[in-house]
Order: C-alpha cells, then structure tokens, then sequence
C-alpha cells in the first residue's frame, strides 16, 4: 500500500502543511505547529514499519489537531471546515472519511476509547502519543501547567490515585502528577510493535527523570 506518491498527492500534503502551519503557528497550549510537525515524522517512521498507507497517515497527522476544542470557539463549526477542506482539496471520498475517523478517534480523552480500526489510525495514534511522553512530553507537561498556572510540584497532596474530584476543582493539580494521570500510563496503550519499542525508551527516560527529580526534591542528590 506504500509506494511513491502521485503528484496530485504531494500537492495535498503540502497544502496541508501550510493550512495546518497558518493556524497553529501562534498556538501555545502545546498543540502548536512544531507538535504537528514532530507527529509527522514519527509517522513517517512507524507507517513504514507497519506498511500502512503513508498518503493517509501524513494527512490525518498533519490535520489531527485542527477540529480539536481546545483550539475551537466551536468545534463543530472547525470539524464542518476540516471536512470541507478535504472535499475541496480533491482527496478521495474513501481517503476523507478515513481520515475523519482517524481524527475523530484518536484522542485520549474520556478515557477507555474503542481501539483504532485501521492500521493507519493505529500509526497515527501511537505517533500522537509518542509526543506526550519522553523528553518532549516532559517539556510539554511543564509548558501547559505554567499555561495554566499550576505548581510543579505539591508533596503534600494525596497520592494521585486518592485524589478526588474536589481535589483537581480546588486547582490543586500539578505537572508531576499528569505524570501519573496520563504520561506513565501511555506506553501500555501503544498499538504497533515500532510505536512499543519507541515508547519503551521513552517510558525510562520518564522513569528516570521523575527518579531523579524527588531525590533532588529530597535534598538526596
Ligand atoms: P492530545 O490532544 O495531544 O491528545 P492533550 O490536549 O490532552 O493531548 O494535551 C496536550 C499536551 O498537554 C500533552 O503533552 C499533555 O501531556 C499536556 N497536558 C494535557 N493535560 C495536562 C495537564 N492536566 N497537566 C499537564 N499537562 C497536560
Ligand atoms: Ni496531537
């Protein structure tokens, strides 16, 4: 299913890239441009690897965040646009609905989400969530809670398993404990076999750094 792509298909990508690049250039909730752009590299890495058809997982990652509410006034309006934008830009009726399922299913939120159906959403997954852990997720961590003005750090609070609704309402969440909410959690939930090797890594890393930081919290090191 991989190959060389057509003319007609590189014309998309790149216009694609530039709608995408247009709006998320100002974007600093951590779903700015240079996110996408890693997302798409590492697409191209597993898509290869699981011989996934790479014209669909490029497109869905690059347009993965564009309908997203947390960079929508209204997000059934951006989806509407996304759809619109795929029609006009002449990619297949199949390929279009493909890729709004993929983007549609992806997201962590909620929760237990049913699995991904096809191989490149599973590609596409595994990418996205590839971004939120390891040296980069950890950055992306810390840069969304001093958006959002939480501490680094609270030793005090309950471990994160009994904190409770009041908890999180009272703003009393932290970087460290997404770690325990989402980050730590990610490597588990990886559909390909290259998306679990590469998130491995990244896991230690994570593992070692939060190791690192309490005994530099503790005074230990
Ligand atoms: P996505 O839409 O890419 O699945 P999110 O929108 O949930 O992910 O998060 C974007 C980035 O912000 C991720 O790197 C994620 O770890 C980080 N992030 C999300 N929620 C929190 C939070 N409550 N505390 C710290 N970082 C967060
Ligand atoms: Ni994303």
């Amino acid at each position: 299913t991989d190959g060389k792509w057509t003319a007609e298909q590189k014309r998309i990508i790149d216009a694609a890239a530039k709608w995408v690049r247009a709006k998320l250039e100002r974007e600093s909730s951590g779903h700015d441009w240079w996110h996408i752009e890693r997302v798409v590299r590492t697409v191209r890495t597993i898509a290869q690897a699981e011989r996934a058809d790479s014209f669909v997982c490029e497109l869905a990652a690059l347009l993965h965040d564009m309908a997203d509410e947390k960079l929508n006034d209204d997000p059934k309006a951006a989806e509407q646009e996304l759809e619109q934008w795929l029609a006009n830009c002449g990619v297949s009726e199949a390929d279009a609905v493909h890729i709004l399922e993929i983007i549609g299913t992806m997201s962590f939120k909620g929760g237990a989400r049913p699995p991904m159906r096809t191989t490149e959403g599973k590609v596409v997954q595994d990418a996205d969530r590839l971004d939120a852990i390891g040296a980069v997720g950890i950055s992306r961590v810390f840069a969304y809670s001093g958006a959002k003005g939480r501490p680094i750090h609270d030793p005090e609070l309950p471990p994160r398993q009994n904190m409770t609704q009041e908890d999180y309402r009272g703003g009393r969440d932290t970087a460290i404990n997404h770690f325990y909410e989402k980050l730590l959690k990610l490597k588990d939930l990886m559909n390909t076999s290259m998306g679990k090797e590469l998130a491995a890594e990244r896991h230690r890393f994570m593992e070692t750094y939060l190791e690192q930081f309490y005994a530099e919290w503790d005074g230990r090191k």
